[in-house]
């Protein structure tokens, strides 16, 4: 009795002591923020107290705070007048984080207003999640953006905050969407949700499926119940030509069965499923964008395509070829050239993240309730691997060297769309159909951020 009394005291003091290095390392954090020159004061003081909080807590699990032993004599009086107003600073914004009420019923985020629609961007953080924030904001929506990071970048949503430092325009919350508590639904007043968060890797899904089960399919049971919770009634969600399969006949209608034949495709037909038999008794006003290969970045250079180096081996043909155009890689791998098609490898279709972002704001623009709408979201043009090798040679302007192997097991010839009944019904079509075009205007980026966004890349939670 005494022991185990004894051991839940040992681990509660465990526990508070963790905790006390987490706040400490937040406040040696932002000490070395102040200090160093490379992030300065002027730009930390754009972000909030609770990013700034933010920021440091997830800096903090990895920083070992380089420089803090390198003090200089000849500053010290300088170095310790900062020190005491970084640490006021530091106390004052724990005060305030720690204050209930103080992310509650306050700002614009938490009211309606008329002649604003506020939208929930999850997973804005990340390659098309960052581009739609940019051109909702762009279009006077108000929008929060909840990513946990575990794939997305910080540094995209600094880019959008500089872009629309207005109060009233753009919120962050750092969380788990599986945790709807932590997504504040309550305090804030949402008017719809374009659902993007995910983990997205076909090749990662066969290898982890229950991670993609958990974060595709039950997180957005998450989402709904949350919608539902708190009413809100407009849902975009972000679906996958995955949910298809094999289809054997080209091109793809939003007619075509689904019968996904990887984990990442099936988790996304059942979210997609669970919405559907939710709205059906919901009156809810659902969009549901099936896309197809995704490429290209802000035409204006402003944001890009930043994933993690560790999920490369997972990676997307668009990121390897600017891998290799910049020397990361040796050179592409092409796998297969035996298919039947005109040249022999597989033929997809390339959608531009510009068109594709529109496609999101015209399918929100005429979401209705009680109405379900499912849209492909493609050029309906079919190119082949090599064709895009050969784009890509051209807009990076280097000789990429090619290796080309037999067959990945599992990879179909062809897939193209049909994207005639989005073009109908939402008055869309791909204006970005220039594969080399897209892909030089995501070459520049790429140039200019050899690093993505910069700073350490964070492995977090997942
Ligand atoms: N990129 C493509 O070619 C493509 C094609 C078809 C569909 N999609 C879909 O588009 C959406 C966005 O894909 P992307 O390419 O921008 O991926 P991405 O990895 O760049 O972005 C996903 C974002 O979601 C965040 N996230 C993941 N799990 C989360 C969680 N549990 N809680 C909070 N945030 C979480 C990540 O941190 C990341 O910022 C996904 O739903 C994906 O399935 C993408």
């Amino acid at each position: 009795m005494l022991q185990k009394k004894k051991e839940r005291e040992q681990k509660q003091n465990r526990r508070f002591r963790i905790h006390e290095r987490i706040e400490i390392g937040h406040c040696l954090f932002l000490l070395r923020e102040f200090l160093l020159s490379s992030l300065s004061v002027s730009e930390s003081s754009k972000l909030s107290c609770r990013q700034m909080h933010v920021q440091a807590s997830l800096e903090a699990k990895t920083w070992l705070f380089p420089g803090m032993g390198n003090s200089d004599a000849r500053r010290k009086p300088f170095f310790i007048g900062k020190a005491i107003m970084v640490a006021s600073v530091v106390a004052l914004c724990i005060i305030f984080v720690k204050q209930p009420s103080f992310f509650k019923g306050t700002s614009q985020f938490s009211h309606h207003e008329t002649g604003v629609t506020h939208v929930l961007v999850t997973g804005g953080a990340g390659y098309i999640g960052s581009h739609a924030a940019l051109r909702l904001l762009k279009d006077s929506y108000r929008v929060t953006i909840v990513d946990n990071l575990s794939r997305g970048n910080l540094g995209a949503v600094k880019v959008l905050q500089e872009l629309f430092p207005e109060p009233g325009r753009l919120q962050f919350i750092y969380a788990d969407l599986g945790d709807g508590k932590a997504v504040s639904y309550s305090q804030n007043a949402f008017d719809a949700v374009m659902h993007f968060a995910a983990v997205a890797y076909v090749g990662e899904s066969t290898l982890e499926p229950l991670r993609y089960y958990h974060n595709i399919t039950s997180n957005t049971l998450t989402v709904l119940e949350a919608m539902a919770a708190h009413g809100v009634k407009t849902l975009i969600y972000s679906s996958t030509c995955a949910t298809y399969g094999e289809p054997e006949k080209m091109p793809i209608t939003e007619a075509t069965p689904q019968a996904p034949i990887n984990p990442y495709g099936k988790a996304k037909k059942m979210a997609e499923d669970i919405i559907l038999d939710f709205s059906r008794r919901s009156g809810m006003a659902v969009m549901i964008l099936r896309y197809f290969n995704v490429i290209g970045s802000d035409p204006k250079g402003r944001l890009g395509e930043a994933p993690r180096p560790e999920l490369r081996e997972h990676g997307r043909i668009s990121g390897a070829c600017f891998d290799a155009a910049l020397g990361i890689i040796p050179g592409l791998k092409v796998r297969g050239t035996d298919y039947k098609t005109v040249d022999g490898t597989c033929i997809r279709d390339y959608i531009d993240v510009t068109d594709l972002v529109d496609a999101h704001v015209k399918a929100l623009a005429k979401a209705r309730p009680k109405t379900v709408g499912i849209y492909n979201v493609g050029t309906g043009k079919g190119r082949s691997v090599k064709e895009f090798v050969e784009a890509c040679k051209k807009a990076t302007g280097v000789q990429i060297k090619v290796e080309y192997l037999d067959r990945r097991p599992g990879d179909y010839a062809e897939v193209y769309s049909d994207p005639s009944k989005i073009n109908r019904e939402l008055n869309w079509t791909a204006q970005y159909t220039d594969l080399q075009q897209s892909l030089q205007i995501a070459w520049r980026w790429q140039k200019l951020h050899r690093n993505g966004y910069g700073g350490p890349r964070l492995s977090l939670i997942s």
